[in-house]
């Protein structure tokens, strides 16, 4: 159920972060992420991201259209720009938003990392984040009733 509610969030915040247009400045290299992971996430997601009281964070690619689909941030998550989004807003879940815009980049790209889509000595800011492609992104399309407002449609929709 928490899970479900993540999930809901996450969408919510698609139509306004998807297309990476209004992250703001700042930027984050993945070894301070690993550092800020140590300390302010990996109690409840694992050391690797692997998982524990939250979510697990880290592979799964490959797995969503078999028997037991694995649904993580690597595997699932459509948009690169929503992980940041989240993570400002919600997380370490015991002190949301505790943050700096710097840590949230650079803990995301070690999010990215642990899940080979970023390179080790990458950093991360607004521009690099827009330009990932995830996984899973092509499997995600816009809604076509005409009553549903598509995530795909980013202004005067
Ligand atoms: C006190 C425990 C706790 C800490 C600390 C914490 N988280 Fe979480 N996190 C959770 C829980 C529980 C969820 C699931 C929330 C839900 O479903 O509503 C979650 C969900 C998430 C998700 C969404 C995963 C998904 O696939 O839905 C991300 C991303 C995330 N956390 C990143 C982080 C990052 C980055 C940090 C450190 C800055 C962090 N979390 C610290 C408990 C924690």
């Amino acid at each position: 159920m928490a899970r479900r509610e993540s999930y809901l969030a996450a969408f919510a915040l698609l139509a306004l972060a998807a297309d990476g247009d209004n992250l703001p400045p700042g930027s984050g290299s993945v070894s301070h992420g690993r550092e800020v992971f140590d300390q302010q996430c990996a109690a409840c997601h694992g050391a690797k991201g692997e998982g524990g009281v939250g979510d697990r964070l880290v592979g799964g690619q490959g797995t969503l259209a078999t028997s037991k689909p694995v649904k993580t941030v690597g595997s699932y998550w459509p948009y690169g720009p929503t992980l940041f989004d989240y993570i400002r807003r919600a997380m370490p879940q015991n002190a949301p938003q505790s943050l700096s815009n710097d840590d949230v980049y650079a803990v995301s790209a070690y999010i990215l990392d642990l899940n080979g889509l970023l390179p080790a000595d990458a950093t991360l800011d607004a521009k690099t984040l827009s330009a990932i492609k995830m996984p899973n992104r092509s499997m995600f399309v816009g809604d076509p009733r005409p009553d549903v407002k598509s995530p795909e449609c980013m202004t005067g929709c």
